[in-house]
């Protein structure tokens, strides 16, 4: 078991709707309870920028920053793990925008915000993430390439490469150009980054598929069989790579004229999807009930927090937004007792504490209140 990470404190400045705040925070389970509109979700998004991408809710930075504010925002976290304490500070100056959030690490600008992978890990679950397995499969995309992230800090600047390489080819695509050098060149790239993030997510699914195995069969949450489409991913786990390299070089090459036709590049891992069925009911996932799907997903994140525990050596910080709401009575206090055992902080929201009543005592208990953030009076 790892060494808890966990956030000591955390300050926002015109964060959404919190103008100033400061909060101390205890390990272990934090609940945050409030009305409709308090601010709880924001405080989980928050937390989330202290991880690499736009947070939970890839929000543009200029919504972030708080109306009426001075057109900046930036939060603080003050975090203890096994290597002691580390100071993390991140956010946007006014008029900066869309140029990307800076990165302080222990008072030293960082390098780029991969470096805070050095320090924690945030895995989440929120409302929106209820449509996950009915949705389009580029929510899935994201999703595991999250869950790819959390294990393997490099995934996000693959994912990156891949992306610009084909905003390339796409580009030459539309614009005509038959220079076949040009497309050479790109095709590598694209050839060489898309069959590492194949690697990777095939890496994960097996480790995942792994960790799933150990929840117990008849537990609250269902065991999930997880597996990808997507040529690359299915070729990855019986060819070589430069093999996989080679054939997708050639299917980009080859299919020019196609893609030229469509206006855009219509092979690669962009086109992957994450399969999910329901174990014990041998039922895709996108077939069974909302509860049915929000305990399987509920099932996959804990299991990834624990992969994400063993692989990096630090508990990852859970970030489950309205999480009480489709969970029944044992299925709540399932997730409890596992997070205890998980060891991680975990940050929970909902309208109501007296869902949460089961952990009295044993759960920092925080009522939201229009940007402001209190002890809640009978926890
Ligand atoms: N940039 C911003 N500046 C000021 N307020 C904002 C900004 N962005 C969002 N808000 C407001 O923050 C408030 C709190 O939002 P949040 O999503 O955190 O609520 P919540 O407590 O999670 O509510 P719910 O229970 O409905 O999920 C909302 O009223 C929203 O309009
Ligand atoms: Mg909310």
């Amino acid at each position: 078991m790892p060494a808890q990470t966990h956030i000591s404190k955390l300050t926002l400045t015109d964060f959404r709707n919190y103008a100033t705040l400061a909060l101390d925070l205890a390990p272990g389970a934090v609940v945050f309870s409030g009305d409709n509109g308090a601010g709880k979700t924001n405080l989980l998004e928050a937390i989330s920028f202290l991880t690499p991408g736009r947070g939970l809710r890839r929000a543009p930075y200029a919504d972030v920053a708080r109306e009426g504010g001075g057109g900046g925002f930036a939060l603080h976290a003050r975090l203890d793990g096994p290597d002691g304490q580390a100071e993390i500070g991140t956010g946007i100056s006014v008029g900066e925008g869309e140029g990307g959030r800076r990165v302080r690490i222990n008072g030293a600008a960082a390098r780029s915000a991969e470096d805070m992978l050095e320090w924690l890990r945030v895995v989440w679950l929120t409302p929106a993430m209820d449509a996950l397995f009915t949705g389009p499969a580029a929510d899935r995309r994201r999703f595991l390439d999250r869950l790819v992230l959390a294990i393997d800090p490099g995934h996000g600047q693959r994912a990156l490469d891949y992306e610009k390489a084909m905003r390339g080819r796409n580009r030459l695509l539309t614009d005509g150009t038959r220079d076949d050098r040009w497309f050479d060149a790109i095709e590598t790239q694209m050839a060489e980054t898309g069959v590492a993030i194949a690697a990777a997510r095939a890496e994960l699914v097996r480790l995942l598929a792994a960790m799933i195995d150990r929840l117990p069969d008849t537990g609250p949450f269902p065991q999930a069989d997880i597996s990808l489409s997507g040529d690359l991913e299915t070729e990855i786990s019986t060819a070589p790579a430069v093999d996989v390299e080679e054939r997708f070089r050639r299917a980009l090459a080859n299919g020019r004229d196609r893609d030229r036709a469509a206006g855009r590049t219509l092979e690669g891992p962009h086109r992957s999807d994450l399969l999910v069925r329901h174990r014990p009911k041998a039922m895709p996932a996108e077939l069974c009930s909302t509860g049915e799907q929000k305990a399987l997903l509920v099932g996959i994140v804990l299991s990834h927090a624990r992969l994400t525990g063993e692989m990096s050596g630090m508990t990852p910080i859970l970030l489950l937004d309205e999480i009480a709401a489709h969970l029944d009575g044992g299925r709540r206090a399932a997730l409890f007792s596992i997070l205890e055992e998980l060891n991680c902080q975990a940050f929970m929201t909902g309208t109501d504490a007296a869902l949460f009543s089961s952990l009295r005592g044993r759960a920092q208990f925080l009522t939201v209140d229009h940007g402001t953030v209190g002890p809640t009076e009978d926890a």
